[in-house]
Parts: structure tokens; C-alpha cells; sequence
């Protein structure tokens, strides 16, 4: 009896694939599957879930220039989330920055970017987030903005003023992969709501290579993201195909690695990206003139005065805390043991005049850069409680010399500064 009870029901299991897959469903599912690939190339889990929280049910705190606000709920929960939302709805959300009801979106919602993503695309994401995404109730937060500053009408002006409307249109004269790199660069992987500098209004100072300004670093949040022009010292200029491509699969390569908002857009993003999109990023990117930079002459590796300091500290009280502290990872090279150890010798960051990113990473360490499921074995070490202001400055005023790296000095008073407002931060 239970025996043949079995054997019906693996008779069951087997035909019920070919009972649920009627076309119609199949080509469902392969929607909902295209808007999941396509929700990880535009990154929405990062900012709409908090760590350890349900994905998509929002609340993750997020700075503006006025104050806090959180981000939504976008499960499709009925009540608390975007149950209700048609994909017009959806739409407009996504590319206009406007809610259901109306209200318009704070442009830490990065619907200047989203404008440009196509119709077919809008539709797969719809379908996910109805379909393929998990319903979770769970409320939205109030912002932290207070009267008169939260209120919203003002950002219709905004709109008018910055928002750019009109999805990707291919350029002509560029091939396949260059204008697919383009879309998904200005577009769903919104890079320059990071990578290019802000004006006073907040806004991009450029949306896309037609503007100089366009990738050629900013700062936001503590971190400092990197100019991603093909300028040679802190650009990607002395970067390779190859490299760049490693770099956006596994966060690492031989000139840097992800730390800081990069780690979490290696984690769920552009590592998920498959390799026709990753090419197609590395393309464009690449094709990027150089932009920016500091204007010192090209980098090139010298180790012989670094070594000398190195073999002989007591003078030098950054190569003392180098010795001590960091060398045992970042060699005395200063070329660390690339991609596991990321160098410091000729490193963009380390080049870059905004030091703001070698000061967090020193103090805050890197959260885990999760490549496959598997963590940074050797992920860099948080110094806060270890050393004090003027022995960071001192360390990361040694690095930024060193290697004929010919970087400016960092202060104590920038250390403190961030570390204040880090630590304000968690
Ligand atoms: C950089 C952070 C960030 C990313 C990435 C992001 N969002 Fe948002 N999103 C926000 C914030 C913040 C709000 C709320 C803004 C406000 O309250 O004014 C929001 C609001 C929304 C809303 C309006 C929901 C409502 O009813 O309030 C939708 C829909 C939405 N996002 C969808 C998406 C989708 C889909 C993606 C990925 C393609 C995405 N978001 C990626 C920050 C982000
Ligand atoms: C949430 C902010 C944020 C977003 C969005 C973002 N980045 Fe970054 N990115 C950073 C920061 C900060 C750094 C500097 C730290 C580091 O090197 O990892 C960085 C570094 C990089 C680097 C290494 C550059 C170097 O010289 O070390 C590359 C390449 C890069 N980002 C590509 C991208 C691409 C492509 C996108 C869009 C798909 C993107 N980033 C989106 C914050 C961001
Ligand atoms: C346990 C090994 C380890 C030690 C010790 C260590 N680091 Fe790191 N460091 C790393 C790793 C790994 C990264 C790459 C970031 C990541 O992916 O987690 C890194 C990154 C950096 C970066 C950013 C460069 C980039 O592009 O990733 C700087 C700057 C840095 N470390 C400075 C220091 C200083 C200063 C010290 C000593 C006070 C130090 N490190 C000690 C492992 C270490």
C-alpha cells in the first residue's frame, strides 16, 4: 500500500512539472527570472533591506543633505509594501522618482539613473517584484527631516530642473557592447550616483560621458569612490581588460579591491553580472578618456627610499606603525599579495587626493567581501581601538609617499574628523 502510495506520488512529482509548465507559465517564469538577473545588475536589495533583514522590506537609513530618511518597503505586501502598485505604477516610481500616491521620491532613490532603463526591462523587474519576491509587512519609517525641510513639492522643481528624461537611446558609430555597457553603467547600475561628483543641489554633476565630470570620483559617505575615467594615476588608465573585469567579478585584482560601498556592490551586484554585461561594462569603461586626477606626473614603482625607511624606522614614526602594524599583510613592497592582500604601491586610492577612503578603511577595517559565498579570507583589520589619531595620519602619511606613490600628507585633524563622524554613524 504505502509502497504503491510512493510510487504514485513519484509519478506525481514527475508529471507535474510538464501539468504546471503550460507555455504561458514558462515564459512567466522566465520573465520573473530576467527581472531578478536585472534587480541584481540595479542593486535594490542594498539599499531596500537593512543587514541581517527581510530582503526588499527596506528601512535602511540613508544621509541626505537635509537629514535621515529610510528606504521602503518594496516586497509586494499589500498594505506596507508595493502590492498595490500596476506597472505603470512601477514604472514611474523607477524612472520619475514618483510614488502611488503621488508624492515624489527623495533622489537618494537613484531614479536619475533608472530613467533610462527600457521598457522590457521595467516589465521584468515588474514581474519579479510581484511574482518572485517574498510579500513582508512590514511599515516604512518616517523620515528624520523636520518641517520645513521634508516637505516634497520642492523636488518637482528638482525634477524639472535635473531629471533627464528619456530611456538609453544607442549611440550610433559604437558597437554592441559599448552602447549595452553604457545602458547598464548610466543606468540600472547607477555607478555615478557614487562615482561622479555632486553639485549643489545634490545632483550628478554629469549623467553620462558627454559630461567631463562623468566617473571622475566623489566623495559620499565617509568612503571616497574612485574616478573611473581612463586617467593614469587614479583613474583606470594603467588597468587592463582583464583587470577590470577581475576586479567587477571578485572585487580584487592587482592594482586594488572593493572596501567601503564597493564591498556591498561586489557582493550583490556586479559579481552577479554575467559575462556578455561584465565585457560589455569593461568596454565601455575603458573607452573612457582620462578625466580628473591630481595632475602629477604618471606613476611609476620605485621601492629604494621605502626600503631603506623600512629596514630603519626609528626616524620616521609612520614607518614605525607601517612595520608593526601593517607590513605583515601589505608587504615591504607595498605590493601586498595581490588580489588576496591588495597592494598599496601605485594603488588609485592611495593616489587619490581625497585620502578619505584610506582614513575609513583604517579605522573601520572592511566589512566581508563575499565572492561566491565564500568571504575574504584576510579581510583588513579595523584600527580605531588600536591606534590613535596622530599614528593613523603618521602610517597613511608614510603609504602616501612611499613607492614613489608622491601623494600629499594626510592630517590628524581629517583622521578625527572622520573618525568622529564614523563612529556617530554605527
Ligand atoms: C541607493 C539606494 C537605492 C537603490 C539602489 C534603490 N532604491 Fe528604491 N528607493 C530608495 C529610497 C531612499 C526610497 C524612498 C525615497 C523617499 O522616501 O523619498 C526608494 C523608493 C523606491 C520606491 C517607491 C516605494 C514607495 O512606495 O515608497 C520603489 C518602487 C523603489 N524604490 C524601487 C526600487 C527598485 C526596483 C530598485 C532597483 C532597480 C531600487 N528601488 C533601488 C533608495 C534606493
Ligand atoms: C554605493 C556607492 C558605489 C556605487 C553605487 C558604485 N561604486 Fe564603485 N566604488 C565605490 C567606492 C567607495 C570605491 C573605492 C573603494 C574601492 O576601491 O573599492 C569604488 C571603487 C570602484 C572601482 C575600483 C577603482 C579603483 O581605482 O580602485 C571600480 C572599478 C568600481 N568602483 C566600479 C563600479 C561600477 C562599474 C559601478 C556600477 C556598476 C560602481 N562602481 C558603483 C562606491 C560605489
Ligand atoms: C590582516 C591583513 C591586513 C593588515 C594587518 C592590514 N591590512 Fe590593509 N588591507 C587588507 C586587505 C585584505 C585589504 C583589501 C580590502 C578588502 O578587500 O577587505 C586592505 C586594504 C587596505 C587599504 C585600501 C587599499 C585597497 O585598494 O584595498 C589601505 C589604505 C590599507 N589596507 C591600509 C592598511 C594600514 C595603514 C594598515 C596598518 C595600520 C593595514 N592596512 C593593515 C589587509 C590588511
Amino acid at each position: 500500500m504505502t509502497k504503491t502510495l510512493k510510487g504514485l506520488g513519484a509519478a506525481l512529482a514527475l508529471a507535474l512539472p510538464f501539468v504546471a509548465q503550460s507555455p504561458v507559465h514558462a515564459a512567466d517564469d522566465a520573465l520573473i527570472q530576467r527581472g531578478a538577473y536585472l534587480a541584481k545588475l540595479g542593486d535594490c536589495v542594498a539599499c531596500h533591506s537593512v543587514p541581517h533583514g527581510k530582503p526588499f522590506a527596506g528601512g535602511l537609513p540613508m544621509n541626505t543633505p537635509m537629514g535621515k530618511i529610510y528606504t521602503t518597503n518594496i516586497t509586494p505586501d499589500p498594505d506596507t509594501g508595493i502590492g498595490r502598485y500596476t506597472e505603470e505604477d512601477f514604472a514611474r516610481a523607477l524612472r520619475e522618482g514618483v510614488a502611488k500616491d503621488g508624492h515624489n521620491l527623495y533622489p537618494a532613490m537613484p531614479y536619475p539613473s533608472y530613467a533610462k532603463v527600457n521598457d522590457d526591462d521595467v516589465k521584468a523587474m515588474y514581474a519579479y517584484f510581484m511574482s518572485g519576491v517574498a510579500p513582508v509587512q512590514q511599515t516604512n519609517r518616517e523620515s528624520d527631516i523636520a518641517w520645513p525641510l521634508n516637505m516634497r513639492w520642492p523636488l518637482k522643481l528638482w525634477n524639472v530642473v535635473f531629471l533627464e528624461k528619456g530611456i538609453y537611446q544607442d549611440k550610433p558609430g559604437k558597437d554592441v557592447a559599448w552602447n549595452r555597457g553604457a545602458y547598464i553603467i548610466q543606468g540600472l547600475g547607477h555607478c555615478g550616483s557614487c562615482h561622479t561628483p555632486r553639485g549643489i543641489a545634490f545632483q550628478e554633476m554629469a549623467l553620462d560621458e558627454s559630461g567631463s565630470a562623468f566617473l571622475t570620483g566623489a566623495a559620499l559617505d565617509g568612503w571616497f569612490a574612485a574616478n573611473l575615467t581612463g586617467e593614469h594615476n587614479v583613474g583606470l588608465g594603467r588597468w587592463s581588460d582583464a583587470d577590470l573585469t577581475a576586479f567587477l567579478k571578485t572585487g580584487a585584482n592587482a592594482h586594488a579591491s572593493a572596501f567601503g560601498s564597493m564591498t556591498s556592490v561586489t557582493n550583490n551586484s556586479t559579481q552577479a553580472a554575467n559575462d556578455t554585461d561584465i565585457a560589455a561594462m569593461t568596454r565601455y569603461l575603458k573607452s573612457l578618456p582620462p578625466a580628473g586626477g591630481t595632475g602629477a606626473p604618471p606613476y611609476s614603482y620605485d621601492a629604494r627610499a621605502t626600503k631603506v625607511s623600512l629596514t630603519r624606522p626609528a626616524n620616521d614614526p609612520g614607518a614605525r606603525v607601517y612595520a608593526a602594524y601593517c607590513m605583515h599583510c601589505h608587504s615591504v613592497d607595498g605590493r601586498g599579495f595581490a588580489p588576496l592582500l591588495a597592494p598599496l604601491a601605485g594603488n588609485p586610492n592611495v593616489l587619490e587626493h581625497d585620502a578619505s577612503s584610506l582614513i575609513n578603511v583604517t579605522l573601520n577595517g572592511t566589512g566581508d567581501l563575499v565572492i561566491q559565498g565564500i568571504p575574504a579570507p584576510y579581510p583588513m583589520p579595523k584600527y580605531a581601538p588600536v591606534l590613535t589619531d596622530k599614528q593613523i595620519a603618521d602610517v597613511l602619511t608614510f603609504i602616501r609617499a612611499g613607492w614613489n606613490n608622491g601623494a600629499p600628507a594626510v592630517s590628524v585633524e581629517d583622521v578625527a574628523k572622520l573618525r568622529k563622524s564614523t563612529q556617530a554613524a554605527r
